[in-house]
């Protein structure tokens, strides 16, 4: 979860596009934002604040006593609370009220009263937008250090068709959580990942695979993107997808490509993680046309492929790190190291086929992370997206040593 402990104020303002605030809170809430929503009066006539109460778990305030026991609602300790202030969507007349200091409803003390930074998400027709006072006073809310996000262009519920429509609510989390990231640690750095399974053809039907989904990989490649690294992304056959614009993804299908593309790519990376599957052995032979049924037993004499990480291990200079995965089902400590030595890495993640909720498939995974001074880290069973940011965690520390 990307803003985990993160202290957000929604306000939600009177547009028709105020229905996309609840999958905008909906959105906010499952990256583990605490989120305390503030409703101008008009807000209400468009969606009921027992929506947005119900998917916040708090109460919405709106009015600046509570109606039923005339409890006074502090803006000032709202404003001290938050991390951030999101107003989506925005009005054309809340933007003036901000811009001019008109605080008749509890939104705009609040937004008064807040230490935290401001965004906010216009939507509106395209000719309030355009009016020049509108221009003016987002202006004016600029020069605040508030953050615009610009509205799209597109149909707008009016049936007209122009500037204006509010961002949508997951590009609206996205901007969210960059915001959060802009302080981030791996600015400048260039990292290789390699995910998910490698298939080795048989035949030009069939192939031997394994059941890595990728989904660790993935999770790794966007933790790092999102901590500002440029990421290559190295990926057998899976079924994702990944939108992260400082990922490079580069689809492969056989161990083969994906030793050539890793080699390729390594020199000018200042660290790689080798997460995929990649089959030990391949069939020494492809045949041309799909293999046909015999009576007897059939046998495929196989090939070892190359070690990518080992060789990548060879390869490594000064000032990069390399890390791998050891997915064990017995003996997992001592493989583990036999492991990080031979392949020349400085971490090694180990995760047991033992432990319920760990490898293939599921969207959990409990690890151990041991280095190469003999340091062994154990983590708690956990998404695979925590399980990403604990060990980008791990590799922010070290090339902070470097
Ligand atoms: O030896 P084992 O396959 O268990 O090692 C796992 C680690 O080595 C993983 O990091 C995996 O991505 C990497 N590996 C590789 N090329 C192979 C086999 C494994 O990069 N041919």
């Amino acid at each position: 979860m990307r803003l985990e402990g993160k202290h957000i104020i929604l306000g939600v303002t009177g547009s028709i596009a105020a229905y996309k605030a609840a999958y905008l809170l909906r959105g906010l809430v499952k990256e583990g934002a605490d989120v305390q929503v503030v409703m101008t009066p008009a807000a209400k006539e468009f969606i009921t604040p027992v929506t947005m109460s119900a998917l916040s778990g708090r109460p919405v305030i709106s009015e600046f006593f509570a109606a039923n026991d005339g409890t006074w609602h502090s803006h000032v300790d709202l404003g001290q609370w938050a991390d951030l202030m999101l107003v989506a969507p925005i009005t054309a007349a809340t933007i003036a009220k901000m811009a001019t200091g008109v605080c008749d409803n509890m939104l705009i003390t609040t937004y008064l009263s807040a230490k935290c930074p401001v965004m906010i998400a216009p939507a509106m027709d395209l000719d309030m937008f355009c009016h020049p006072s509108t221009l003016k006073n987002m202006d004016t809310l600029r020069t605040y250090g508030n953050i615009i996000l610009e509205p799209g262009e597109g149909e707008l519920a009016s049936g007209l068709h122009g500037k204006g429509r509010m961002q949508e609510p997951e590009q609206i989390v996205e901007e969210v959580i960059a915001f959060f990231n802009s302080k981030k640690k791996l600015l400048n750095k260039k990292v290789l990942v390699t995910a998910g399974p490698t298939y080795e053809k048989i035949d030009p039907v069939r192939f031997i695979g394994n059941y890595s989904s990728g989904k660790m990989g993935f999770a790794i490649a966007e933790e790092l993107a999102s901590q500002g690294a440029d990421v290559v992304l190295v990926t057998g056959p899976v079924r994702l997808m990944t939108n992260h614009p400082n990922i490079t993804r580069v689809d492969v299908e056989s161990a083969l490509e994906m030793l050539n593309v890793s080699k390729a790519e390594f020199p000018n990376t200042d660290a790689a993680i080798m997460c995929a599957a990649v089959a030990d052995y391949r069939p020494a032979t492809q045949a041309d046309q799909k293999i046909k049924r015999v009576e007897k037993d059939l046998s495929i004499q196989l090939e070892a492929t190359d070690d990518i990480a080992a060789c990548l291990g060879t390869m490594k200079k000064e000032g990069q790190l390399l890390v791998g995965f050891a997915l064990e089902t017995q003996n997992e400590m001592n493989n583990a190291v036999a492991k990080l030595q031979k392949k020349n890495l400085d971490f090694i993640v180990l995760n047991s086929l033992q432990d319920k909720g760990a490898g293939f498939g599921v969207d959990t995974n409990k690890i151990t992370i041991l280095s190469k001074d003999n340091k062994a880290q154990k983590f708690e069973l956990k998404q695979k997206t925590e399980v990403a940011a604990d060990l980008v965690g791990k590799i922010v520390e070290e090339f902070a040593k470097m």
